[in-house]
């Protein structure tokens, strides 16, 4: 069965209290859409722990530091709606843009710390727009549990800090990477890469992977880097933002693994960001 559609948020909450009244819990799984097997992977997990299940699909233009990255983002929504009808979601929120941003909205959420490094750095004021609109979703949803991919880490554990420090009594779940047969990590924007450069796309998780063995047989940072970041450009990637050893729990630079540590990767390939990142 499709689920229904709701892009009001008077609609959305007569759906939830109905839920709320008879003792239902609510899973959340915020997207911007265009869904990928990553997206699946969530809304899947939220089906197996919750009683309901909503998934959103809102392209939050108050993330989005280029115009033109806005503009070019996927849309597909009724792709999408079909593809959540086999794991039998109870109701998708598309809300319209004056349902989450009204004449006169004027918060912002802002984590500190976290926020000022990885993609941070190069995307000033993106974190403060998931920020926001994760906390609206939180309280228009008023979910039980919320489920977020670790390919965007960073995002996952800002997520965290911000639930816990604005008291909002939400359970935030992780959930693992889904990557294509050869490697890479599943992503709406790798429908933007040319044929070609698909082709290279895999180099990065791969050229990552090969780091981690060496930091686990006791490489540091320092003697393995620049010959990483010259295999990722050898492959045809004309930038690499940030290849970085980090603590996974509170994101601190790390020259060797350690228990917790993470490799964090973000590359340009072909007018195409691509962020990745695995535990070492
Ligand atoms: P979006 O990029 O659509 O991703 C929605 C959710 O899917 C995020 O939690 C993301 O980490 C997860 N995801 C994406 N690719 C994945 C993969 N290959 N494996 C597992 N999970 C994956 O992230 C956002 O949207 C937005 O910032 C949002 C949180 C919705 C706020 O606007």
């Amino acid at each position: 069965m499709i689920a229904p559609i709701v892009r009001s948020l008077a609609g959305l909450r007569a759906q939830t209290a109905v839920w709320r009244k008879t003792g239902e819990t609510i899973g959340v799984v915020p997207t911007m859409g265009a869904l990928h097997q990553g997206h699946l992977s969530l809304a899947r997990a939220a089906r197996e722990k919750c009683d309901r299940v909503i998934v959103t699909i809102f392209v939050n233009p108050k993330q989005f530091d280029d115009p033109d990255d806005l503009k070019n983002y996927p849309r597909t929504e009724e792709d999408d709606a079909r593809k959540l009808e086999s794991i039998g979601v109870d109701l998708i929120y598309v809300p319209e843009p004056d349902q989450i941003y009204p004449d006169g909205f004027a918060t912002t959420v802002s984590v500190s710390g976290l926020t000022d490094m990885l993609c941070g750095e190069s995307r000033p004021g993106h974190f403060d727009g998931v920020a926001t609109v994760v906390s609206k979703l939180f309280a228009q949803t008023a979910a039980d549990f919320a489920f977020f991919g670790e390919k965007d880490y960073q995002q996952l554990q800002i997520v965290r800090r911000m639930a816990a420090d604005l008291d909002i009594p939400i359970e935030v779940v992780g959930c693992p990477t889904i990557r294509e047969e050869d490697g890479l990590a599943m992503s709406s924007r790798n429908l933007l890469l040319s044929d070609r450069s698909r082709v290279y796309a895999p180099v990065l998780a791969e050229v990552m992977e090969d780091m981690r063995e060496k930091l686990k047989g006791g490489a540091t940072m320092a003697a393995i880097l620049p010959d990483a970041k010259a295999r990722v450009m050898a492959a045809g990637f004309n930038d690499v933002d940030y290849l970085e050893l980090r603590d996974g729990l509170d994101l601190s630079l790390l020259d060797q693994a350690k228990p917790e540590a993470r490799l964090f990767a973000a590359a340009w390939l072909a007018g195409v960001r691509l962020i990745d990142n695995i535990a070492v």
